[in-house]
């Protein structure tokens, strides 16, 4: 049987990555994380658009290097069409139509999101793939959605966030607290060494599967202010023990809509993606739960769960063999639905 290579691109929103696959095993998987969003504070889309244009072309080029092949080996270009930024994803959309055009080889737009959940396919030495149908929970700075998977190209999102991502409900709590960008992984860090009962914030209050952050960071910005005022070296003194807080309030609202996923679904295996999966709250809560309540989880290599073209790749060689191309005229598309 031939062997199938892909490059693949992806430019959503602010790392600029680009992959090539042989079949469902990855050769490379280049990732140019845009360092000047930490200056803001969060992503700023026209300059996150301008490093995806100088960035692009070297990324491609790495990929292709480190992969060992030729261009001319290719045998498709995939790209991600959204969701995202517009600005982002008009550099790859445009860049990849020109390389599809110029190889003249198949282009394959690809959902950002069918990225995330379909990346547990990559073939990995010693990693169990999910078995369908199964739930896919992604959680990231851009993304809070539970998706029932039934096929590959079959999924129905089944809950998702009507306001902030859980990955913004960290960033911007840390900002609160005075905290860098990305928040996430700090307040991750502090939270293992404070007491996650020390303060008690309120979950919101959504019905169904459906999720809502912004509520809980104005909780948080109200109870830090009213703290502060009464000793303005509250945050330093209580740090580990607001983070913990923090913490145990968001992993309880995912877990709560994980339960209610599974008991409405009848389904026990659970896929995590996105770059919250790397929290250790998540993992010890779903642990538990397949102790507790005989869930099968899986969480990908950590370079898989953030924003990557590997999982890119994954996509568009399961489209590869289904044939499902895209014209040249298709279209980045920011609302770009499962
Ligand atoms: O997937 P990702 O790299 O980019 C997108 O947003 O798509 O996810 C980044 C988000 C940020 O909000 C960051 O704070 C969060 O993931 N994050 C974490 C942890 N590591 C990254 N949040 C909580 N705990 C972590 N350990
Ligand atoms: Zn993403």
């Amino acid at each position: 049987k031939e062997n199938i290579y892909i490059l693949a691109i992806e430019s959503s929103c602010d790392d600029t990555s680009a992959a090539v696959l042989c079949n469902d095993r990855i050769l490379s998987n280049v990732v140019a994380s845009q360092k000047i969003h930490k200056e803001y504070g969060g992503v700023v889309p026209e300059l996150a658009s301008r490093a995806h244009q100088s960035n692009i072309v070297p990324v491609v080029d790495q990929a292709i290097k480190q992969a060992k092949i030729n261009k001319e080996q290719l045998h498709a270009i995939a790209f991600t069409r959204g969701p995202g930024l517009m600005g982002s994803l008009l550099v790859g959309t445009s860049f990849a139509k020109s390389l599809a055009f110029g190889l003249d080889i198949p282009l394959i737009d690809v959902n950002h999101m069918q990225g995330h959940i379909l990346a547990h396919f990559i073939d990995e030495d010693g990693y169990k793939k999910p078995k369908f149908p199964f739930l896919a929970m992604t959680i990231s700075g851009g993304h809070t959605q539970i998706v029932k998977v039934t096929n590959y190209f079959e999924m129905k999102v089944i809950g998702e966030t009507i306001d902030d991502a859980v990955g913004e409900a960290y960033d911007k709590s840390g900002k609160i607290l005075g905290l860098g960008y990305p928040a996430g992984p700090q307040i991750d860090k502090l939270a293992q060494t404070g007491n996650p009962k020390a303060f008690k914030f309120t979950k919101p209050k959504v019905v169904g599967l459906n999720f809502s952050f912004s509520g809980l960071k104005t909780g948080i910005l109200y109870f830090v202010q009213r703290e502060v005022k009464k000793n303005p070296n509250f945050v330093e003194e209580n740090l580990a023990d607001i983070c913990a807080s923090i913490q145990y309030t968001i992993i309880g609202i995912l877990m709560d809509k994980l339960k209610l996923a599974v008991k409405q679904t009848g389904i026990k295996q659970i896929a995590i993606g996105g770059g919250v999966s790397a929290n250790s709250g998540i993992r010890a809560a779903l642990k538990n739960g397949e102790q507790k309540f005989g869930w099968t989880t899986y969480i990908p290599k950590f370079e898989y769960t953030t924003d990557n073209a590997a999982m890119i790749a994954i996509v568009g060689y399961l489209k590869y063999l289904e044939n499902d191309f895209s014209g040249f005229d298709v279209m980045a598309t920011a609302r770009l639905k499962i």
